[in-house]
C-alpha cells in the first residue's frame, strides 16, 4: 500500500526516520553511560568473539547501492577502528578474488539477500578458505534487511538492519539501514579494541539519536523545494556529483539514484578528481551536484566547485543549514542540518534521494519500476 504517496519509493524515503529509529533501538544500549566500568559494549550486536577477535583485514563484497553503502562502512572500519578494509564489486571478486589473508572477515551487503553475485562471491570466499589452517578460516558476516533470505542461510552471522521490505527498485530506506548497521558494527568495534574513548563513543552515539528528528526536518523543509527544482532539470542530459571522503560514496549514490529512474546520465566523482578528466565534461548544460559539509574536506569542496563554476557549470551544494558562506559559491542549495562530518551521509543522501526521484517524476516516468531494472538481481 503507498498510504497516499505517488509512488513506493516517495513512501520509503519518508519510511527512513522510523528506520533509523528501529534499527538504533534494537541494538543501542539506551543505559550505558561512557565511564561507568560497565564492561560491555553499548552496541549489542550479539556477534559471536570468533567472528571479531583477533580480526587483522575486512573484506565486504556487494552490488549496486549496497556496494555504495559498503565504501561508507570502509570509512568507518578504518577510520575508527584502524582495521584495513577492502571493498569489491561482488560480480569482479567472484572471477578475480583478491589474494587470502589471514584472520579476515567477511562482510556480503544486500538488501534482498538474494543477489546472485554477492551470494556467489561470499560462497567462493566459504569454500577457497574452508580447508585452510585456523587462520585462514572464513568469517562471515551479512548485513541485509532480510535475515531469512538466502544470505542469511550462507553467513555466520547477520545484523538485520530492520529495514523491511522494499517495493521501489531504487533503494532508499535499505541503504540508510545498511549505514546505520555498519556505525553500529565499527562502534562496536572501537569499543572492544579501545581505538576510541568511551566518551567519544557516546557522543557519537548521541548524535546519531538525533537522526531521525533530523531527517524528518530535511523531507518536511525540502520536499516542496526541491520538487520545483526538478523542473529546472526534466530535459538536463548529464549530470555530475562530487563529494570527498565519506561524503564521496554518496556522491555515487546520487548519481546511481538519477541513472537507475530518471535515465539521465549521471557520474559521482571524487571533487578532487574532477581535475585529471571529467572537468572536461563541464558546461552551462552539465548541473554539478557537490556534497560541502562542515569537517575536514570542507574547504577543499568549496574550491572544486568554484573550478567547476568557472566552467558555466550550474553548482547545486548539500551544505549546512547555517552555512552562508556557501551561498555565494552555489547557484542552488540544498541544506542539511549541520552533523559532525562523521554522521553527514545519513543526512545528505536524503535531499539527492528527493533530487532524483522528483526529476523522474517529473519526466513522467515509473519511478517504482525503471525499465531494464529488478528490484533483486537473482542471475548473473
Ligand atoms: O539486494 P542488493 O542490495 O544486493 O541489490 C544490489 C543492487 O542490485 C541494488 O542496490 C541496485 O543497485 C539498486 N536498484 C539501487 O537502487
Amino acid at each position: 500500500e503507498k498510504q497516499g504517496f505517488r509512488h513506493f519509493m516517495l513512501k520509503e524515503i519518508y519510511e527512513q526516520p522510523g528506520v533509523v529509529r528501529t534499527c538504533l533501538e534494537a541494538y543501542l544500549d539506551q543505559d550505558w553511560h561512557a565511564g561507568q566500568n560497565s564492561e560491555t559494549s553499548p552496541i549489542h550486536l550479539n556477534l559471536s568473539p570468533t567472528l571479531t577477535e583477533n580480526l587483522e583485514n575486512i573484506q565486504i563484497l556487494a552490488c549496486g547501492t549496497s556496494w555504495h553503502a559498503a565504501l561508507v562502512g570502509k570509512y568507518l572500519l578504518e577510520q575508527l577502528v584502524g582495521i584495513p578494509t577492502s571493498v569489491q564489486y561482488a560480480s569482479e571478486f567472484r572471477y578475480a578474488p583478491a589474494p587470502i589473508t589471514p584472520h579476515t572477515l567477511t562482510i556480503g551487503v544486500t538488501q534482498s539477500g538474494e543477489t546472485a553475485d554477492t551470494l556467489a562471491a561470499l560462497d567462493l570466499e566459504k569454500r577457497r578458505r574452508g580447508n585452510l589452517e585456523t587462520k585462514f578460516q572464513p568469517h562471515l558476516l551479512g548485513i541485509t534487511n532480510r535475515p531469512e533470505s538466502t544470505l542469511g542461510q550462507m553467513v555466520d552471522e547477520v545484523i538485520d538492519t530492520h529495514a523491511g521490505i522494499e517495493i521501489g527498485v531504487a533503494a532508499t530506506k535499505t541503504f540508510i539501514a545498511q549505514l546505520i548497521g555498519f556505525y553500529c558494527l565499527s562502534l562496536d568495534l572501537a569499543y572492544q579494541r579501545k581505538t576510541l574513548s568511551e566518551e567519544r563513543i557516546e557522543e557519537i552515539l548521541d548524535n546519531l539519536r538525533y537522526l531521525p528528528a533530523q531527517i524528518e526536518l530535511i523531507l518536511e523543509s525540502q520536499e516542496r523545494y526541491i520538487e520545483e527544482l526538478a523542473h529546472d532539470f526534466a530535459e538536463t542530459q548529464d549530470f555530475i556529483f562530487v563529494g570527498r571522503g565519506i561524503n564521496f560514496p554518496i556522491a555515487l549514490e546520487g548519481a546511481l539514484k538519477l541513472k537507475e529512474i530518471s535515465y539521465i546520465h549521471a557520474e559521482g566523482y571524487p571533487a578532487g578528481e574532477m581535475k585529471h578528466g571529467p572537468i572536461a565534461l563541464l558546461d552551462n548544460k552539465v548541473p554539478v551536484v557537490s556534497i560541502a559539509m562542515p569537517g575536514c574536506v570542507y574547504e577543499k569542496v568549496l574550491s572544486n566547485a568554484q573550478e567547476a563554476k568557472a566552467r558555466d557549470a550550474r553548482l547545486i551544494g548539500v551544505t549546512a543549514m547555517n552555512d552562508t558562506e556557501a551561498n555565494d559559491t552555489f547557484d542552488n542549495l540544498l541544506p542539511v542540518p549541520e552533523v559532525e562530518e562523521l554522521i553527514s551521509p545519513l543526512v545528505t543522501v536524503i535531499p539527492l534521494q528527493l533530487l532524483s526521484y522528483h526529476i523522474a517524476a517529473r519526466r513522467g516516468l515509473d519511478v517504482d519500476q525503471p525499465r531494464n531494472l529488478a528490484k533483486s538481481v537473482t542471475v548473473e
